[in-house]
C-alpha cells in the first residue's frame, strides 16, 4: 500500500514510520524540514509547508497515495486543505485527534460544569465550545489559537468523495516526548527526594496515556485495514490513578521514596490546581481492540524504563512552563512533609 504520513518526523511519527516500513508498505512523508528523525531507507521525504498542497497536484498525483495519514491537522483549516487536495488522488484520510474533543475535557478545565460519566466511549459528548485553548497564556506545543480536532473531524469525517478514519488519542509518553511528561517527577527521584506529594484530589484523578509504540501500532492498523473506513477509535494503555501511575514510575526508576497523597488543609493557602478532577478522563478501547485487532506490542514496564532512560539521557535544563502545577518547590515540601509526619505522631 502507497501511505503519504503529512508530518512523520517529530514524537509519534517515527514511530508510525518505523511501523509501516517494517510492514513493507511504501511510505513518502510531508513535512517542512524543521524537525529531523531517522527514517528507514526507501521512505521519500518531500519537504514543503502543508499550506503549499493545493498548488501541488501534479507532486501529489505522481505519489499517488492510497491512504493519506495527517499526524498534524491543528485547524480546520488544515482538514480543508488536506481533503481538497487529496480528491481523486487518495482512496481514504485518517486524522490524528485528541481525546480533547470531549466535554469531559471542558469539564476537567472548569469550562463546563456537569460531571460526564466514564470511560469515554467514541460515542460520548463532544465539547459545547470550540477552541480550548484560545485563552491559554501558554499554549502546549505552540497550539494556534484556532485549534480544534473537533472541527478537523468534522471535516474529514464529512466528505463523501474521500472517506475517512480518527483516531483520539491520549496523553501519550516514551522517548522523545516534546513535553517531557515525566520529568517533574523524575528529576525529584533521581535526586532522592523522599517523597513526591500530589494534592489528595490529583493523587486520586484518573487520566489515560499511551505509550508512543503502542499508539504507533494503533494508528498504522488504522491505516492499513479498510474496516476502519469511517470509523472512529480510542487509543489508551495506562488509566490509573496518578498516585498509581507515579508509583509504577517510581518502581521502575528504582526509586525508594513514597508518592502521597497530601489533604487540602497541608497546602498552602490559596495553592489551588486549576482542574475539576472530579472528572476522570478514562476512555473505554474496546472498540480498536475487537474490530481492528489492536493489543499492546510493549508491555507496560518496558514502556516506562524506555522512557525513563531517554529522559535521564535527554535532561531538561529547567522545568517546562505548562506542568508542575500539580508539584511544589522543594522547600515547601519538606515544610509539608515535616508537618504531615509532625501530625502523625
Ligand atoms: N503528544 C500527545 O500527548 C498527544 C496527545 C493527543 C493528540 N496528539 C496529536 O498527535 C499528533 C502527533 O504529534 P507528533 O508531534 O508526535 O507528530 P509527528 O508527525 O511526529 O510530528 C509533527 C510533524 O508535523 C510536521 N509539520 C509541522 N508543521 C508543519 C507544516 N506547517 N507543514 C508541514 N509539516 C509540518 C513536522 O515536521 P517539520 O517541523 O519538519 O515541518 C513533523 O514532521 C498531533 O496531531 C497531536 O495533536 C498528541
Amino acid at each position: 500500500m502507497k501511505i503519504l504520513i503529512i508530518g512523520g518526523t517529530n514524537f509519534i511519527g517515527p514511530e508510525v514510520v518505523h511501523r509501516l516500513h517494517t510492514m513493507g508498505h511504501e511510505i513518502a512523508v510531508f513535512h517542512r524540514g524543521k524537525t529531523v528523525a531517522e527514517l528507514p531507507i526507501g521512505v521519500e521525504e518531500i519537504k514543503s509547508d502543508r499550506t503549499q498542497l493545493p498548488e501541488m497536484k501534479s507532486e501529489l498525483q505522481r505519489l499517488s497515495p492510497d491512504v493519506v495519514l495527517d499526524m498534524f491537522a491543528y485547524t480546520e483549516q488544515d482538514a480543508l486543505t488536506i481533503m481538497k487536495s487529496f480528491k481523486g488522488i487518495a482512496q481514504r484520510v485518517v486524522a490524528i485527534s485528541s481525546m480533547d474533543v470531549y466535554r469531559a475535557y471542558n469539564v476537567l478545565l472548569g469550562k463546563e460544569s456537569e460531571i460526564v460519566p466514564v470511560p469515554l466511549t467514541e460515542d460520548s459528548p463532544l465539547r459545547q465550545q470550540l477552541y480550548p485553548f484560545k485563552d491559554m497564556p501558554q499554549r502546549a506545543l505552540n497550539a494556534p489559537a484556532d485549534y480544534d480536532k473537533i472541527l478537523v473531524e468534522r471535516v474529514v469525517m464529512s466528505d463523501t468523495d474521500l472517506p475517512g478514519t480518527v483516531i483520539r488519542l491520549p496523553m501519550v509518553y516514551g522517548p522523545k516526548d516534546p513535553l517531557h511528561r515525566l520529568f517533574p517527577y523524575l528529576k525529584r527521584m533521581d535526586e532522592n527526594r523522599p517523597a513526591i506529594l500530589l494534592p489528595e484530589n490529583f493523587a486520586q484523578w484518573r487520566g489515560c496515556y499511551g505509550y508512543v509504540e503502542n499508539v504507533a501500532h494503533a494508528i498504522a492498523l488504522a491505516v492499513t485495514n479498510p474496516q476502519a473506513t469511517g470509523r472512529i477509535y480510542h487509543v489508551a494503555d495506562l488509566q490509573v490513578s496518578e498516585i498509581e501511575r507515579l508509583s509504577y514510575f517510581g518502581k521502575a526508576a528504582g526509586w525508594q521514596g513514597e508518592v502521597i497523597s497530601v489533604p487540602k488543609r497541608y497546602l498552602p493557602a490559596g495553592w489551588n490546581l486549576p482542574f475539576n478532577t472530579k472528572q476522570d478522563w478514562l476512555v473505554d478501547t474496546t472498540r480498536i481492540r475487537q474490530e481492528l485487532g489492536y493489543s499492546e506490542v510493549v508491555s507496560q514496564a518496558e514502556a516506562l524504563t524506555q522512557t525513563i532512560n531517554w529522559e535521564r539521557s535527554n535532561p531538561l535544563l529547567e522545568m517546562p512552563q505548562w506542568t508542575g502545577l500539580e508539584l511544589l518547590d522543594y522547600v515547601t515540601e519538606d515544610e509539608i512533609l515535616s508537618r504531615l509526619s509532625y501530625s502523625q505522631i
